[in-house]
């Protein structure tokens, strides 16, 4: 009896030591290293070369940066790849008007022919990754003050990935990991014709909408299909008639198998941020004054954005992307912070802080080095919480109003002081003048003229006395204090809030008109907040470098401290694996979730009276008739799965594979529950979401009739 029980005492410790939470985001040239074991003991078949090497062909090499902020990943060898409808929003959307509305009824290219071009948007795949480490910190010493170190590391990563790309069309990123005790480098091949091949229309691909968003149970066929196009030798080309379909190194085998509770699954994709290191003091200033600030700035510019859409289908159209990517932090936010206390997150933080505080004055060596970080800590999160609000509020309120993107670039490209050259100022008004026809595409006048009272208003309320700019003082003065007064007159007299103006403006614009521009008063107006953003910058740099190197020193303390814990480096936009189980959850007390979800859900909460939840009468027949052909699992068709894959913003469009690395689902979400996991994780809380690959096969053949992208695809029975 007694030997059993230390027995079975033995074994739980000895499997928690090796078989890890499903927490991290593990870099891929370390999977040998630190994961593979592990990997293997939850079912992985495969091995880390078939993962990621520069030797052959690997997973890796059908994986890329998807625009600026997604994952996408290869799924044909003629350049055919799948990421979000999310993902490809922004593209259907500018390719929609009114009297083609790709949002609403979807696009299908029934050739090759017809596939769409998108200036601006690109792919990059990963060639490779190194630890440059040593290189980038030779030369950087102890002694050093930060200004010099930064100079000194900035210096060593230039020369490093000039020798790289040198005489090749890569190019190479130098970033920090573990708060820069670690450097890694990454060489990508950006493609730069990327056309649309496919959308679901939006009561499909966006189902479920902003009231879904965030969700489980969830019902969203979120995906999208692009092409990558390549010059005659498969190189990088910009868009032309002349290019051809991309022939990937690799491109990944599509399962029909589907998955069940338990299965290995792992998420290979683009990872932007996570902050688990972050001290109770930050998380306080996030989750107390920070979050809720900037989610009831959002929610004022949604409801305002939201009443205008819904009384026409102009606007509804021209800020569907902006409303979309607005409400997807603010109801981030929301959960994150729910979360954050549900985990009694800032009490953990002090728990561990005190631990290690004790630690490190637990010895001469370590009180040096680590014994004042949490005092310094707590000083600065005090010096520096005005400061991060006021920016808080340059960046969602003023930014918030949409004129000021497109004022910005005037700013940037008509405002310099040093008067540009002739050639030079030829140049930029070529420029602003493409950057005013596309801004003007999407905006509506009185709509922005609503957000802009509303943002000064709270931006004078709330940013702080020491940050009110110049111009609210005029509005004192000249207009006794009305914002609306002020509003009718810059957006009467500024020519830069009417299309046909603006054209006119640049059209006929020299250097001695350089006064006219200057006095015009949406351009001085946000002159006047830019001074309050450089004083804030200023007054708060010297205090970010600080903490960076705070940073620096509690992250090297904590891995000394925590000596036989593996951490993976936080997500920064780099190439990261993660893996873990199919896996339900119990949201709270009494409430138990499946693992997936099924079109009968669909049905379910079909309501033409509801925007969101309007199912397509194509999609019903399909139901009806049961017609799912190869593409369900016992006469059900599944819509989306859930797991434990530690996920975050930008995994978003990443390959969810199985255990023999073929594409089982499209990572698209996580859950409410689990929102912060950015910050803190909780393997009981924390899901990523999931739609079903089957479900996206059974759109385009069975919905769309595009069935004659599936013959270019490896499809596994
Ligand atoms: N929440 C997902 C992500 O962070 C999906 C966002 C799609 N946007 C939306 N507003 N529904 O990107
Ligand atoms: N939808 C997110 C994205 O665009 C992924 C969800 C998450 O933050 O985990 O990347």
């Amino acid at each position: 009896m007694k030997i059993l029980k230390y027995f079975i005492v033995f074994v739980v410790l000895f499997s928690s030591l090796i078989s890890r939470a499903d927490e991290g985001m593990w870099i891929p040239l370390l999977l040998e290293k630190y994961n593979f074991a592990d990997m293997q003991k939850k079912g992985f078949k495969l091995t880390a070369e078939d993962v990621y090497s520069i030797n052959k062909a690997s997973l890796k090499d059908a994986i890329v940066i998807f625009g600026r902020g997604c994952t996408g990943e290869l799924i044909s060898d003629e350049g055919l790849i799948i990421t979000n409808h999310h993902c490809g929003y922004g593209q259907i959307q500018k390719h929609s008007t009114v009297e083609k509305d790709y949002l609403t009824d979807g696009f299908w290219a029934m050739s090759r022919k017809d596939e769409l071009s998108n200036p601006g948007l690109t792919v990059q795949f990963l060639v490779r990754m190194e630890d440059v480490t040593v290189k980038t910190l030779e030369g950087v010493t102890n002694e050093m003050d930060e200004a010099a170190r930064a100079a000194m590391i900035r210096q060593n990563a230039s020369v490093i990935s000039k020798a790289v790309t040198e005489g090749t069309h890569y190019k190479a990123l130098i970033r920090p990991f573990y708060y820069g005790n670690q450097y890694y480098m990454f060489v990508y091949e950006e493609f730069r014709d990327v056309r649309l091949v496919g959308a679901p229309p939006s009561s499909i691909g966006k189902f479920g909408g902003d009231t879904d968003n965030w969700m489980w149970p969830r019902h969203t066929g979120d995906f999208s299909l692009f092409r990558i196009y390549a010059d005659k030798d498969n190189k990088p080309a910009d868009y032309s008639l002349d290019n051809v379909p991309y022939k990937p190194k690799k491109s990944l085998a599509i399962s029909l198998k589907g998955v069940k509770k338990g299965d290995f699954t792992m998420v290979f994709g683009y990872p932007g941020r996570t902050q688990q290191f972050l001290t109770s003091h930050a998380v306080e200033l996030i989750s107390q004054v920070e979050n809720p600030h900037m989610i009831a700035i959002r929610r004022i510019i949604l409801d305002i954005m939201g009443e205008d859409m819904d009384a026409s289908d102009k606007v509804r159209i021209q800020y569907s992307s902006k409303y979309a990517g607005i409400a997807n932090y603010w109801k981030k936010w929301l959960g994150e912070n729910k979360g954050l206390q549900k985990l009694n997150a800032i009490q953990k933080k002090r728990a561990l802080e005190l631990k290690f505080r004790e630690w490190a004055l637990s010895s001469n060596e370590r009180k040096i080095k680590y014994g004042n970080l949490l005092e310094d800590f707590d000083k600065i999160y005090k010096e520096i919480t005005p400061y991060s609000l006021a920016k808080d509020y340059i960046f969602e309120a003023f930014f918030g109003i949409d004129i000021n993107d497109y004022i910005k670039d005037i700013d940037n490209l008509l405002g310099a002081e040093k008067p540009p050259t002739e050639a030079e100022l030829a140049t930029s008004l070529e420029k602003l003048k493409i950057v005013t026809t596309n801004f003007f595409k999407d905006y509506n006048l009185s709509t922005d003229k609503k957000i802009f009272i509303a943002m000064l208003k709270s931006y004078r309320e709330n940013a702080g006395a020491e940050f009110q700019p110049e111009v609210l003082k005029i509005i004192d003065k000249k207009f006794k204090g009305s914002i609306e007064k002020f509003a009718d007159h810059i957006y009467s007299k500024s020519v830069f809030v009417d299309e046909k103006k603006a054209l006119e403006f640049l059209s006929d614009y020299n250097a001695s008109k350089r006064k006219k521009l200057m006095k015009d008063p949406m351009l001085e107006m946000y002159r006047s907040f830019m001074d309050v953003y450089e004083y804030i910058s200023l007054k708060s740099s010297g205090m970010n470098v600080r903490l960076d190197k705070l940073y620096r020193d509690y992250v090297a303390g904590l891995m000394e401290f925590q000596k036989d814990k593996i951490f993976y480096p936080d997500a920064n936009f780099t190439m990261r694996i993660t893996y873990g189980q199919v896996n339900d959850y119990e949201p709270m007390d009494g409430v138990f979730y499946n693992y997936f979800t099924s079109l009968d859900g669909i049905i379910a909460k079909d309501d033409p009276a509801i925007y969101d939840y309007k199912v397509p009468a194509k999609l019903k027949e399909l139901f009806q008739r049961k017609d799912y052909g190869r593409y369900a699992e016992n006469g059900t068709m599944k819509v989306a799965f859930i797991g434990s894959n530690h996920t975050t913003g930008g995994n978003s469009g990443s390959p969810v594979l199985n255990a023999n690395g073929e594409l089982v689902g499209i990572n698209f979400d996580r859950n409410w529950e689990g929102t912060m996991s950015d910050i803190m994780y909780d393997p009981n809380q924390c899901r990523n979401i999931t739609l079903d690959i089957r479900y996206a096969l059974f759109i385009i053949d069975k919905f769309a009739g595009a069935g004659h992208l599936l013959n270019e695809m490896k499809i596994v029975e």
